[in-house]
C-alpha cells in the first residue's frame, strides 16, 4: 500500500506517494529525478548508491524508503553550494580522479562521510575508509589523493 513519506533531501523537504519498501535509491532516483546516485549491484556490494543519511554514509539500494522517514539525506547534487563545487568535487577533477565516473557520486559522498568522522585521515584510513567502494575502471590511487587534498582544503575552512 502506497503511504506519504518525508524526508529532507539536499536541504529540502520532500514528500512522496510510495511502498514503504520501495528502496531508497529508488525512490531517489525515479520519483525525485536524482539520477546522481547510481544503480550498481543493487546488493550491498559496489558503492554507487551511497548517500550520506543524519551524517552517515549508507548504501541507499539496502534501505527501504520507510526507514528515512523525517530523516536528512545528502546526494551528489547536494554538494555544490550556490554554483561553486565542494572541495571532494573539486579535488577528484584536479587528481583526475575518474575514468567513466560511474562510481563516483558513491566514492565522494562515502569520502565525504568519511571526512565528517576524521577530517585529516592518512591515506591508510583513506584506503580502510573506502575498501568497500568499487571502481572498475580502477582509478583508486588517485581516489585516495583526492580525499587527502579534499580533507585538506575542508580543514582550511575552518
Ligand atoms: S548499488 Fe548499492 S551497493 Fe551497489
Ligand atoms: S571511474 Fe569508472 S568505475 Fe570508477
Amino acid at each position: 500500500m502506497k503511504q506519504s513519506i518525508s524526508f529532507t533531501l539536499n536541504g529540502k523537504p520532500v514528500t512522496v506517494e510510495v511502498e514503504g519498501n520501495e528502496s531508497l535509491l529508488t525512490v531517489i532516483r525515479e520519483y525525485l529525478d536524482k539520477t546522481g546516485t547510481k544503480f550498481g549491484c543493487g546488493l550491498g556490494d559496489c558503492g554507487a548508491c551511497t548517500v550520506v543519511i543524519n551524517n552517515e554514509a549508507l548504501r541507499s539500494c539496502m534501505l527501504a524508503v520507510e526507514d528515512v522517514v523525517n530523516k536528512t539525506i545528502l546526494t551528489i547534487e547536494g554538494l555544490e553550494e550556490n554554483g561553486n563545487l565542494h572541495p571532494l568535487q573539486k579535488a577528484f577533477v584536479e587528481k583526475d580522479a575518474l575514468q567513466c565516473g560511474f562510481c563516483t557520486p558513491g566514492m565522494i559522498m562515502n569520502a565525504y562521510g568519511l571526512l565528517l568522522k576524521n577530517p585529516t585521515p592518512t591515506r591508510n584510513e583513506v584506503i580502510n575508509g573506502m575498501e568497500e567502494n568499487l571502481c572498475r575502471c580502477g582509478s583508486y590511487n588517485r581516489i585516495v589523493e583526492a580525499i587527502q587534498l579534499a580533507g585538506i582544503e575542508m580543514n582550511k575552512n575552518f
